[in-house]
């Protein structure tokens, strides 16, 4: 993989919609993607979408690399292997605790923590409804350590009439927090840029 990737994290979160759009934006933008899912977040994959996770995976290709995130053995595991960093999409709030407090039992929460130590860009897409004052007191501890938080909240002055515009707009302003040039597509904006 030349160019480094963004990190794709999917957690037990309800909301793997989001996930496979936020792959296929990255993927749209020609961006590589490091993606690594929990089981659960498999099996809730399989449940909301009605596809395997394999299969998506299969039609993506060498421009998606996968680690399971039971397996720690991987580079974005290390430091020294360079990202641009990481999105969870969806977050749990048990992944949420686990970034919080460092315990990095998983790859996952261990490539979280890689980019809090390394100093990367990590955005974090909470979903939970709702929440507790645990959940907000390590929402809050992440964010005083510059993690940006983007909840998946649709906007309605760009008049959404389907899910795949809210979710396109809900990812797209992840993406943007991700630092990823033109995250979120003019069409959502409140207010076209001039050109
Ligand atoms: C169908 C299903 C939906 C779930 N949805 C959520 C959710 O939206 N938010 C959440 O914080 N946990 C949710 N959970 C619970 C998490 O999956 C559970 O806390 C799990 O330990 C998370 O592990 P992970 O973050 O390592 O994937 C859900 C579980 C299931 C089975």
């Amino acid at each position: 993989m030349a160019v480094r990737p963004f990190v794709v994290g999917v957690s037990g979160a309800s909301g793997a919609v989001l996930a496979r759009r936020c792959v296929e934006m990255l993927l749209a933008r020609e961006l590589p993607v490091a993606l690594t899912v929990t089981d659960v977040a498999a099996g809730i994959w399989q449940d909301e979408l009605g596809t395997s996770l394999s299969q998506d995976l299969a039609v993506w290709g060498a421009r998606v690399r996968y680690y399971p995130a039971e397996h720690m053995p991987a580079p974005i595991a290390s430091g020294s292997y360079r990202t641009r960093g990481m999105i969870v999409v969806p977050c749990s709030m048990a992944t949420v605790a686990a970034i919080a407090h460092g315990t990095s039992t998983s790859l996952l929460t261990r490539a979280a923590d890689v980019c809090l130590k390394e100093g990367r860009r990590l955005v974090l897409v909470p979903r939970e409804t709702p929440l507790s004052a645990i959940h907000l007191e390590n929402l809050l501890r992440l964010a005083r350590l510059g993690v940006r938080i983007v909840p998946p909240v649709p906007a309605f002055y760009n008049h959404p009439t389907s899910l795949d515009e809210v979710v396109d707009f809900v990812v797209g302003r992840a993406l943007e927090a991700l630092g990823v040039p033109d995250g979120l597509p003019a069409s959502y904006r409140y207010v076209q840029e001039e050109p």
